[in-house]
């Protein structure tokens, strides 16, 4: 829990204080009701490794659902799931409501996912100890696209892979001119805007070609 609380820095905080967005966080053992705050079990048929019961995740969605008039989208951390990309990200943005559920080390029993129907994301194909990380990344991508929460209102729009955005950003370089023997380009002092604009341009297609040139051809895993 400790380390989602760091989801309150800057501007999380910010984000919050100004009453843009709202984070609950909620412990799943609290609606484990036996001695032991049970809330894994041993998989039927055997095998290495926990699941995470039914009877204890759905009844947690559910009354945390029942906090809001908003029952919100369900999206669930898994490396089984859809990959979140920047589309993925503006599709969760436009929800008034996300509740994230996390597995830790463990799967969930298939039946959550039966009756919940969540949107099962994934944060990339490798495996992560706790879906808190992945949780954290979706809500830091998901919350600076709400209006108001970053300074420029423009940044996110530019941001490379933003919607109809499928370049790479460019180099960027500010002072000194010269730093052990290298030089910032000539055109970027010129003064030409115009020139400075096509430079960027070129630099964004070389660099995109040269490291994801599956993003010039429209190719894309999300597609
Ligand atoms: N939980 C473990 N690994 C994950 C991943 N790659 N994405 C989302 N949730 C995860």
């Amino acid at each position: 829990m400790s380390r989602l609380l760091r989801l309150s820095e800057s501007l999380l905080k910010d984000a919050i204080e100004r009453g843009l967005i709202e984070i609950n966080l909620y412990d799943m053992r609290q609606w484990a009701h036996d001695k032991h705050n049970t809330m894994d079990d041993r998989p039927f048929g055997g095998g290495p490794g926990m699941v995470l019961k039914v009877d204890r995740v759905v009844p947690c969605v559910e009354e945390v659902q029942a906090f809001s008039e908003i029952p919100g989208r369900v999206v669930m951390t898994t490396p089984q799931g859809r990959l979140l990309t920047q589309r993925v990200v503006e599709e969760l943005a436009r929800e008034e409501r996300l509740i994230i559920l996390c597995g830790r080390y463990e799967g969930f029993d298939q039946r959550v996912v039966d009756i919940l129907r969540p949107d099962e994301i994934s944060i990339g194909d490798y495996v992560l100890n706790g879906g808190e990380v992945a949780a954290e990344v979706i809500i830091d991508s998901v919350m600076r696209l709400i209006p108001g929460v970053l300074g420029d209102e423009n940044s996110a729009v530019v941001d490379s892979f933003s919607s109809g955005n499928r370049l790479l950003e460019e180099d960027q370089y500010t002072r000194p001119r010269e730093y052990r023997g290298l030089s910032v380009p000539e055109i970027l002092l010129s003064g030409d805007h115009g020139l400075v604009e096509k430079w960027r341009e070129h630099n964004r297609k070389v660099k995109t070609f040269a490291r994801r040139p599956e993003l010039l051809d429209g190719e894309t895993s999300e597609d």
